[in-house]
């Protein structure tokens, strides 16, 4: 059977930082809290450029990284919950222009929230290894800062802005070894922006009870979060007859350092394997995974070869975890 191999990795994180001394200014909270309830220091912030420049950003370097032309590329998938419109066109089709894609692509966008890249990662293994296309070109990209209430403490000091991207391309080695994606419609309502669409159309009642920001039940969605993640990368990793000492790196979704640490000891993951970048990022959703897999990449801790793990959970619910090999080359020998 053919085998589907991600061939690169990049990020693009926007230079504006929000600090948290800067969100004391503005809401009712401390760097004291924040640091303590959450692990994030700062975050990134777009300011002119919208959520198809993040990604096009990123993408650009993903392609190069991966040693094809442009024209090689055959689709492109986009998972973002703060897309450029909100009905069309897609993110991606804006992506494929900016990057001089062929005309003719499929191009299209995914909303799994958080767990955006991971349903990525499973959509292009199979359009890769079922011969559909040779190399599927996936981009997390958001803009969240677009679809927060900065007079909301609760959700304002949590997300921040930037994209990431990789290239999935059939190869003999380095497989995406195993994907699961899953969701659960009936916790809906604990994370949402309910606005705009069919059941709350843009409308002057829309803006002023500020129904087009995000809203999250945190405490709620954080113990069903560490629950359904420690159940669900256990399961990928006895399906594959993976223990966690032979993972090189676990590359969690970064929402909360405290979620990221009672996964890591009840899976018993070492320090050294675990990617954290929630510090300097927030929770950027669909691109938290490509972001920090990229600080990694360019650091020298992920490696071609690299046997590497990865979760994710968000609005939906979604959630879902993805076992690879990593089929770039290191980065140092990138020209
Ligand atoms: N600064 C200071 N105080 C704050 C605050 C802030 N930014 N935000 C909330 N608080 C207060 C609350 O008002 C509450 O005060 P009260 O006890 O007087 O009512 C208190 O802090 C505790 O609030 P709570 O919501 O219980 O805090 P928490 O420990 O659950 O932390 C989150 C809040 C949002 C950081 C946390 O719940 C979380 O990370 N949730 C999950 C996020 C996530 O995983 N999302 C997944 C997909 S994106």
């Amino acid at each position: 059977m053919n085998k589907a191999s991600l061939i690169s990795i990049a990020s693009y994180v926007p230079s504006k930082v929000l600090s948290n001394y800067d969100l004391e200014k503005i809401v009712d909270t401390s760097d004291e809290w924040i640091t303590k309830r959450t692990g994030i220091k700062e975050r990134h912030i777009a300011q002119n450029e919208i959520t198809s420049d993040l990604g096009t950003k990123a993408a650009r370097v993903a392609i190069r990284r991966s040693g094809l032309k442009e024209s090689e590329i055959d689709a492109i998938i986009c998972a973002t919950l703060s897309p450029d419109h909100f009905c069309m066109p897609s993110t991606a089709t804006k992506i494929a222009k900016n990057l001089e894609l062929n005309p003719g692509i499929m191009a299209f966008d995914i909303s799994a929230a958080c767990t955006g890249f991971i349903y990525l990662l499973e959509l292009a293994k199979s359009l890769v290894q079922s011969g559909i296309k040779k190399n599927v070109l996936i981009v997390g990209a958001e803009k969240v800062s677009s679809i927060i209430d900065y007079t909301d403490r609760s959700t304002c000091i949590l997300f921040g802005d930037g994209a990431g991207a990789g290239v999935v391309s059939l190869s003999d080695e380095n497989e995406i070894i195993d994907t699961h994606t899953a969701s659960d419609g009936r916790y809906g309502e604990l994370l949402i922006t309910p606005a705009p669409g069919s059941l709350y159309p843009s409308s002057q009642e829309v803006l002023d009870k500020k129904l087009n920001f995000l809203k999250m039940s945190g405490n709620e969605v954080f113990k069903i979060a560490v629950q359904t993640l420690t159940k669900d990368v256990l399961e990928i990793m006895q399906k594959n007859k993976i223990a966690s000492e032979e993972i090189d790196l676990f590359i969690p979704h970064q929402a909360n350092l405290r979620i990221i640490e009672a996964v890591k000891q009840r899976l018993d993951f070492k320090d050294e394997q675990c990617v954290v970048t929630i510090h300097k990022y927030g929770n950027t959703s669909s691109a938290s995974i490509p972001m920090a897999m990229n600080d990694a990449y360019e650091d020298g801790r992920l490696k071609n070869g690299s046997l590497i793990l990865l979760d994710a959970f968000g609005g939906g619910f979604t959630w879902g975890s993805a076992l690879l090999k990593f089929g770039g080359k290191d980065f140092k020998d990138l020209e």
